[in-house]
């Protein structure tokens, strides 16, 4: 029987940090103490004009291929999980594959679930490496979300980041990843959006981020809630087998609301919130790379992975490492 599984990290954050006073600074009506209190975001990091999603997921993919210590023209399979792709084509992950200078080799697509892209992400590879179909695949999140920011609209400009996080994952006989699961119910639309379209030229309708704040907080612990107890039953696993806790970083308090819903104290989830903000399809595999690199995650460890984005969109994986 094939598997899958993750041998490899990467990410990638553009420019120093930018901190909350950073943006009172340049004119935006808040304080550090409103964004620390509602939200855990100290710093975020923001792409300088004219940088790319494609270009901070070559800067991840490259460090999570030499981290691999392989050849980049045998990744037969290329995912890009983003919302801010470099144009509407051709995908971030074709101009990320002749970034990396890999030819006629694979496939490669971007996978659009928002916040929860990156676990749509790994579970597509999953399934095509178990397939049989493909053997090694790069699976990326990138976002330029400071690109699609309303920076007159202080309820939203100050919670998003931009960054990159990559993972190679690839035909194993030992189980990486234990369980899946992906969800969408399309009738949430209307709370976090994107509302427009480039149509004859011109941009049609709000070509800015909108978010009904209150009621996706509300959305997402519960369905984060409930994912996570769908894999974990599918693997015939419990909480107290996880390690370590990785939930998309949106705000500190929805980590908090969902690890106490699980029963997971704070001390086993990954958080990067406070200096990266919401990095959206990068937040999880920026969180991931964190602890891979700092050594809290290691061969063997648990790791349950968890997001919910616009859509709205959810989902969960559960690894071995
Ligand atoms: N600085 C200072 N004041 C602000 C700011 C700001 N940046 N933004 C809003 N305010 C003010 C409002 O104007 C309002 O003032 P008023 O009472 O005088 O009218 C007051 O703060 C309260 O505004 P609310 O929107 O009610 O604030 P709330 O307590 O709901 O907090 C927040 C807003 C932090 C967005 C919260 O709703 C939340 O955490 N929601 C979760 C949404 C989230 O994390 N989304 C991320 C994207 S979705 C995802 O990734 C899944």
């Amino acid at each position: 029987m094939i598997h899958s599984r993750i041998i490899a990290t990467g990410s990638y954050l553009p420019g120093e940090p930018v901190t909350n006073d950073d943006l009172v600074a340049r004119g935006i009506d808040t304080s550090d103490q409103w964004i620390v209190e509602r939200t855990g975001i100290r710093s975020r990091h923001l792409a300088a004009d004219g940088v790319s999603c494609s270009e901070l997921a070559e800067a991840a993919s490259r460090r999570a291929i030499e981290a691999a210590d392989v050849d980049p023209a045998t990744i037969d399979l290329i995912i890009v999980a983003t919302s801010t792709p470099d144009f509407i084509f051709p995908s971030s992950a074709a101009l990320l594959q002749a970034r990396l200078g890999i030819r006629n080799a694979g496939a490669a697509f971007d996978v659009q679930a928002v916040c929860s892209g990156f676990a749509y992400a790994l579970t597509v590879a999953d399934k095509f490496i178990r397939s049989g179909s493909h053997k090694r695949a790069l699976v990326v999140g990138a976002e330029v979300f400071s690109r699609i920011l309303d920076w007159k609209d202080r309820a939203t400009c100050v919670l998003f980041g931009d960054g990159a996080g990559a993972v190679i994952v690839e035909a194993a006989e030992r189980p990486g990843v234990l369980a899946s699961a992906i969800h969408a119910d399309g009738s949430y639309n209307p709370i976090l959006c994107v509302p427009g379209t480039v149509s004859g030229g011109t941009v049609i309708g709000d070509p800015f981020l909108r978010m009904d704040g209150q009621a996706v907080f509300k959305f997402a612990v519960r369905v984060l809630g409930d994912v996570a107890h769908e894999v974990l039953e599918d693997a015939g696993l419990s909480t107290d087998d996880v390690d370590w806790l990785i939930p998309h970083q949106a705000n500190i308090r929805i980590l908090q609301a969902t690890a106490k819903r699980l029963g997971v104290s704070m001390d086993r989830v990954v958080t990067t919130v406070d200096q990266h903000g919401n990095t959206s399809a990068a937040s999880i595999p920026l969180a991931l790379d964190l602890a891979v690199r700092d050594g809290r995650i290691r061969g063997g460890s648990r790791v349950l992975l968890e997001g919910v984005g616009g859509g709205f969109t959810w989902g969960a994986v559960l690894l071995s490492m």
